[in-house]
Parts: C-alpha cells; sequence; structure tokens
C-alpha cells in the first residue's frame, strides 16, 4: 500500500539548511532558515537558558508525565509578557496549554477551529508557508488577501475588503509582530482599527506570536494581540518560544484561547487536550522547563531580557546598514529599515535567486526572503555587491 504514496517536495525553508551545508565555498551566506545569528554568525544557547537548564538538570527528580498541557507553570509564566502584567488572565478569561513549538500551538489552534465548524480561514499573502500547509492537511478551507502594498506598506485596504467579505464566524490568522516573510506590520493605529474590524464582523481571530521580542521589544510587539483580545468574545493566540528563548530544536510554545467567560473555558480546552493526546500525548518538557525557570527567576529574567535587546540593536544595525546601500542593481534596499524581525523580502526573480546561490553561495528563500540575522559586518558587504550583480 505504501507504495501508492507520491514522492513530495521537501520542505523549502527546511531544504535550504542542507542546500547551505553542502556548499563546499568558505564564503557563503545562510540567509535561509528564521535562526537569529550573533556579530560572528553564530546561534549560541542564550545565557539565561543555559543557567536554567544547569538547574533544570541538579534538580529535576523525575521525568514522569505531566499530561497533555505540558508544564502548566511555563503556560503561566508566559501570561504576562503576552496578555500584560496587570491581569495577565483577563480575570479568568485565558487559559493556556503547552505544545511543541509554535507549529504544534498553530496544529492544534486549527485543529480547534475545525472542529468549532469554522467555514474558512483567512490569511495575508505571502504568510509562512505552514500556515496554509496546516490548513491544507486539515481539510480547512483558506482564502487570501494581500499583507503588503508594492512600495512595502500593510495593505489596509486589502484586510479592510477580506473583512467585509468574510462571514461571520470566520477565523482570520494575523502575525502578532515581525511579518513572516515580509516584515511588514501593521502600525499600532492599524491594528487599533483591525480590532474593531474584527469585533464588529464577529470574526474568530488567530494570532500567531513566534517572535514576541524580536521587533520593537516585547511590551510593545504585544500591542497587536492585546488590542485585538479587549475587542473580542473569543480569540487564540499560537505562542512560540523557538526565537524569543533561543530554544528552536527544543520545541517550545503555548497554546492559548480566551472565551467570554472563564465559564466556557473548560469545555474548549478539553478539546485542545484531546487533540493534543491524539496528536503527540503530550509535550517535549526540557525546552518549557528551562523558560520557566528563566521566568521565575529576576536575575536570570532580566539575563534574557538583556540578551533579547542585543539581538534587537544587532538587526537593527543590519537593517539600518541595507536601507543607507539605497537601491542596488534593480532593487531597493530602503525598505528594509523600516521592518521587524528577522525577516525582508527584496523582489528577486526565480533566476535572480538561483544566481545568488550558485554564483555566489547566498541562501535564502525562493521567495525571495532574507533572514537579516543572516548578515553580520563582516559580510554585509559582499551581500549587496551580489544583490548588484544579480540584479543589476
Ligand atoms: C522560518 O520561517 O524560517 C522559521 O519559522 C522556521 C520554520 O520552522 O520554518
Amino acid at each position: 500500500m505504501l507504495s501508492n504514496l507520491p514522492q513530495q517536495p521537501a520542505d523549502a525553508l527546511l531544504a535550504l539548511i542542507k542546500l547551505h551545508n553542502q556548499d563546499p565555498r568558505g564564503d557563503k551566506i545562510d540567509l535561509g532558515v528564521g535562526v537569529y545569528r550573533t556579530g560572528q554568525g553564530d546561534t549560541p544557547v542564550f545565557g539565561a537558558i543555559k543557567a536554567a537548564e544547569k538547574r533544570l538538570v541538579a534538580t529535576q527528580d523525575s521525568k514522569a508525565y505531566l499530561g497533555p498541557e505540558g508544564d502548566m507553570g511555563f503556560v503561566t509564566a508566559l501570561m504576562p509578557y503576552v496578555f500584560g502584567a496587570a491581569n495577565p488572565d483577563l480575570n479568568g478569561r485565558i487559559e493556556g496549554m503547552q505544545t511543541p513549538g509554535g507549529t504544534g500551538s498553530l496544529r492544534l489552534a486549527l485543529a480547534m477551529v475545525k472542529r468549532a465548524q469554522v467555514a474558512q480561514v483567512w490569511m495575508g499573502t505571502p504568510s509562512w508557508p505552514n500556515h496554509a500547509q496546516i490548513c491544507a492537511d486539515l481539510g480547512l478551507p483558506m482564502k487570501s488577501f494581500s499583507h503588503a502594498t508594492a512600495d512595502g506598506a500593510a495593505n489596509m485596504d486589502a484586510l479592510r475588503a477580506a473583512i467585509a467579505e468574510a462571514g461571520e464566524g470566520d477565523c482570520f490568522l494575523l502575525h502578532g509582530c515581525c511579518h513572516n516573510p515580509t516584515g511588514i506590520d501593521y502600525a499600532n493605529a492599524d491594528w487599533d482599527e483591525i480590532a474593531g474590524l474584527i469585533a464588529g464582523k464577529k470574526l474568530l481571530p488567530l494570532l500567531d506570536l513566534a517572535y514576541q521580542g524580536l521587533g520593537a521589544g516585547m511590551e510593545e510587539d504585544a500591542y497587536g494581540v492585546r488590542r485585538v483580545l479587549a475587542a473580542v468574545p473569543e480569540a487564540i493566540v499560537a505562542y512560540s518560544c523557538d526565537k524569543n528563548f533561543g530554544l528552536y530544536r527544543d520545541r517550545t510554545g503555548a497554546l492559548y484561547v480566551m472565551m467570554a467567560e472563564a465559564a466556557q473555558l473548560p469545555a474548549v480546552m478539553s478539546n485542545g487536550h484531546a487533540l493534543a493526546r491524539a496528536n503527540w500525548s503530550q509535550p517535549p518538557d526540557h525546552g518549557a522547563a528551562a523558560a520557566r525557570i528563566v521566568m521565575e527567576d529576576e536575575a536570570l529574567t532580566r539575563e534574557w531580557l538583556d540578551e533579547l535587546d542585543t539581538m534587537r540593536e544587532r538587526m537593527r544595525q543590519v537593517r539600518e546598514r541595507l536601507a543607507a546601500a539605497g537601491k542596488v542593481g534593480g532593487v531597493d534596499l530602503t525598505p528594509i529599515g523600516k521592518q521587524h524581525g528577522l525577516f525582508s523580502i527584496i523582489p528577486f526573480t526565480p533566476e535572480q535567486v538561483q544566481a545568488m546561490r550558485a554564483k555566489h553561495g547566498i541562501y535564502f528563500a525562493g521567495s525571495g526572503r532574507i533572514n537579516v540575522a543572516g548578515l553580520t559586518m563582516g559580510n554585509i558587504d559582499q551581500f549587496i555587491a551580489a544583490v548588484a550583480d544579480v540584479t543589476g
């Protein structure tokens, strides 16, 4: 029977890791998958996480199962950062559970959306390719609208039109901050409007928050999520700690659900728990336990937030440098200076993407998405020269 299965293409983003590794050139540059890199090009374990891991190894006295919801201490410790320290569970209206990374959270969120018989899921495109992949795998109908205008702004007109066209109860999947792949975020004034439009049309928002702290700051990056949640009766937040705790391969994330009444949460969350059981039974513990130890300790929390500040500042410098290059060959790098997070899109043609790989050993997604953290003061001029060469 298994010979009936047709060959599937490798995931285009994850395939870049291998392509880059196989390139023997010493001056190759990896701007592919979304991992942060230091000015030396490394992706080290956060100092705060290393310290927490030492403590975890020294003190953990059991690895017995925790249940489908995972480490609830971790889930709770994260809530003030996401929903605000003043009222982190909005008077008992929010409950969460731990998931294997942001993908696990999105998988559960969208499976819940499917169980709730939501008619369709709307998303701005381009989006993170796995969003559409998960919807397709679940058999969830999708509708798309354009996320950004040609001149690099958030396309509010397209979003307004999509909301006007949507049916009551449709799900709107929005990136909380650091839009992947464009780096083009909604301004706070946009979020104010979006919150009202979503509430007015009785839509179900699903907010994907995978880069909190990598945009403008931990508080600033939560503006959209908090603004939307304040306006609607029900919402889902899919959270990833992969980037802002550097826990990528430890698969650390959380799913949060907000309901109009606290009394509605047990039924909803029982679906999340049942879906987790059917998918992975229980999430992996290590990353969440380490992140919890960081968030429960004042000194480690300070160290973690300082590390995030350093990352953000480095990415700001890279963006500033690219923007200062202005028009390079046939493309304009100026808008990159105003964008947020790890990613920006440069409008390369598919042939130019291939030429960047083959001729210059510079690897990034076929969409033209670059991971700006892959650029350092040591390789940025080489990158700009290559862009000039292939687009000029
Ligand atoms: C990315 O978009 O590169 C990251 O979110 C990593 C991934 O899983 O795709």
